[in-house]
């Protein structure tokens, strides 16, 4: 998770003494209208934790947005800033506050539709999840789901607060099913306390005192039990772990790199190794906040100077050299999906690590996980809120940990090229070291070489547009001049690929995303042939079209949009397919019932209107001819 990106501030003032425990950090969760902000505005409002003109403000606040005429807690806890770098969006407040016997950092995830998002972002900094439940409606999908992700980001304690018990009249047994319900659900979860305890937030039953009206239990009440609770945050003794997040270079003498301590400490002349690169070196100096200093560690914002000129990039992890991270580029990987739209295998994704972004593919969904019962589904896809297992492949080597060994180096999330918008956080399972195994095997013959023979230089020419555009007609007319000029062609063509290499691929998304992928590398390997290469496909989504201009790469890649509106297509319909679409025989039909994208900026648009299909095959030839000549 990007949590360090500013998302924390440094340590807040507290408004009482200082106290030896350490500090709990918690997350609250649990359906939309559960009432986490109240019972947390009750915790912060009897406890008198509250700043003054906050207080004011509430005051205000209440009367002006309150829902009920008293003092609406829940506006406490708006006005959360959202962090913003890159496209990341965190919507995670972080609150802070103490009591005579403990301090506490409380990650707010507001609601709405994101919330699974948010949690995710959230939990992966919090020692304990404090879960509610409706006591009138009990365990929800959602409870259910969040406790999923709280045990998967590893949160190890949890507390399950039945709340408004008020309205249920405060009934032991109501509670108990809950309570039970609960239990039997996380018997398969791995968390080491569960602790349930019957609150009403609204009234302040349980929350800093015991209830009277509930004699019944005999448990502590939430705020006693969340000063007292034990949670070893044994980080300090983990190994060191700092990923690289701002390399300083302020003169020449100076090259500092900056970043949070994950894990571990470290000490002035300690061996350190960045990876994934494995170049070693010694620490000279620690600089922290207030100048220099002897150690670090974990959560301490530092600059590192090292002895030696050694290559360090954002996003390298600087590790101590007995004590290694892992450096692979194939993965096994627990996603929580944040979007709307779906998981697409294939699709090339970017990850963002330690600071760091690589493009990544998920090359095998294997699982997605029934949030009822924790059983493995088999899915193509993933929707908003899915959680699943997959395989990455990620474009270079990068360092991380395991999740379950290191929560920092071993998070990442998903950002989608286009919309930069986060659409999954994901947990590193382990390396897959099959695929780390095979080295790329040096070629002696190069692609300039084959280019010089064949007497030109190599090209993708990609037409797209939709069904019966006229896409292959016009590659046709162009690969029939281009040979006539001279010039090495071949034709790799939508439905004559799908009748061989693709024959086990149909039109769903997932289906084309994968088509073209495989369309991509096999013109890429007729590009290292020397071969100017026309591909006639649909393709009619932007990422892949763009993913086989990065894979074929150095500007040998013509996109030609063949742009025929869809009503002449459908007027054409040259092998009734239209006509079948429209009347619901094929599905995932393109213009019909699946979407094209058309592409933003083709270097050739192919407008058939009042040209013939001759002279349009003569605009590419002429645009081909002047890109390929030696
Ligand atoms: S792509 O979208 O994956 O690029 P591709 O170009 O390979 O598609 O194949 C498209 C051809 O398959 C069309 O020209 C048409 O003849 C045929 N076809 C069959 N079913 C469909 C469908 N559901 N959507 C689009 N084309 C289809």
């Amino acid at each position: 998770m990007e949590k360090r990106l500013g998302a924390t501030p440094a340590a807040q003032p507290t408004l009482l003494d200082a106290e030896t425990r350490l500090p709990l950090r918690f997350l609250t969760c649990g359906s939309v209208d559960d009432g986490k902000s109240t019972l947390i505005g009750r915790l912060l409002y009897e406890n008198h934790l509250v700043f003054d003109d906050h207080l004011a403000a509430l005051e205000r606040d209440s009367k002006k947005h309150g829902t009920t005429g008293a003092m609406d807690f829940a506006l406490l806890l708006d006005g959360l800033e959202a962090e913003r770098e890159q496209g990341i969006t965190i919507d995670v407040g972080y609150r802070y506050f103490s009591t005579r016997r403990r301090s506490f950092v409380v990650a707010d995830t507001p609601g709405h539709e994101q919330y699974t998002r948010n949690m995710a972002t959230g939990a992966s900094n919090a020692d304990l999840a404090l879960l509610l439940v409706d006591a009138r409606k009990g365990l929800l999908d959602q409870t259910r789901r969040h406790a999923i992700i709280a045990d998967m980001l590893g949160l190890r304690h949890l507390v399950l607060a039945v709340n408004k018990m008020d309205l249920v009249a405060f009934d032991e047994e109501k509670f108990k099913r809950i309570e039970d319900d609960f239990r039997t659900f996380a018997a398969n979860l791995g968390f080491g306390t569960i602790r349930a305890i019957p609150v009403s937030a609204r009234h302040g039953d349980n929350v800093s005192a015991s209830s009277a009206s509930m004699a019944w239990y005999r448990g502590p009440a939430l705020l006693p039990y969340l000063e007292e609770i034990e949670v070893d945050d044994d980080r300090v003794n983990q190994p060191f772990r700092m990923p690289v997040q701002l390399i300083s270079r302020p003169d020449m003498e100076f090259r500092g790199f900056g970043g949070t301590v994950a894990n571990g400490s470290i000490r002035v002349g300690d061996e350190v190794m960045v990876l994934p690169s494995g170049g070693t070196s010694r620490v000279k100096q620690i600089l922290g906040p207030g100048g220099e200093c002897e150690a670090a560690g974990a959560d301490d914002a530092v600059t590192l100077t090292l002895s030696d000129e050694i290559d360090v990039a954002r996003g390298d992890v600087l590790v101590q050299p007995h004590q290694r991270a892992q450096v692979a580029d194939h993965l096994a990987a627990h996603l929580v999906w944040m979007s709307e739209e779906k998981l697409l295998p294939g699709r090339s994704y970017l990850m963002k690590i330690n600071h760091g972004a690589v493009a990544a593919t998920v090359t095998a969904l294997k699982h997605r996980i029934d949030i009822n019962t924790l059983s493995k589904i088999a899915a193509k896809t993933l929707s908003l809120n899915d959680i699943g297992v997959c395989n990455l492949s990620l474009s270079r080597k990068i360092a991380f940990d395991a999740y379950r060994e290191n929560r920092d180096t071993g998070s990442f999330i998903l950002i989608d090229r286009y919309t930069n918008e986060t659409i999954a956080a994901g947990m590193i399972d382990f390396a897959l070291w099959r695929a780390g195994n095979i080295r790329h095997q040096h070629i002696a013959v190069t692609g300039a070489e084959r280019s010089q023979l064949m007497g030109h230089k190599p090209l993708v020419l990609w037409f797209t547009g939709l069904s019966g555009a006229g896409k292959s007609t016009i590659a046709n007319l162009v690969e029939t001049r281009l040979h006539a000029l001279g010039v090495h062609t071949t034709t790799l063509d939508g439905d004559n690929v799908r009748l061989a290499l693709n024959r086990d691929l149909g039109f769903t998304e997932p289906d084309r995303v994968e088509n073209i992928r495989r369309v991509g590398e096999v013109a890429k390997l007729m590009t290292e042939a020397g071969l100017v290469v026309l591909c006639s496909f649909i393709s009619p989504f932007r990422a892949e079209r763009r993913m086989v201009r990065e894979l074929v790469a150095g500007g040998m890649f013509i996109e030609v949009f063949v742009d025929t509106p869809l009503e002449t297509c459908i007027a054409r319909d040259p092998k009734g397919l239209y006509r079948r679409a429209m009347a619901g025989e094929i599905r995932n039909f393109t213009g019909v019932d699946q979407a094209y994208e058309p592409p933003e900026h083709p270097e050739l648009r192919l407008v058939a209107r009042d040209t013939s299909p001759q002279d349009l095959a003569d605009q590419v030839v002429a645009h081909v001819i002047k890109q390929i000549a030696l």
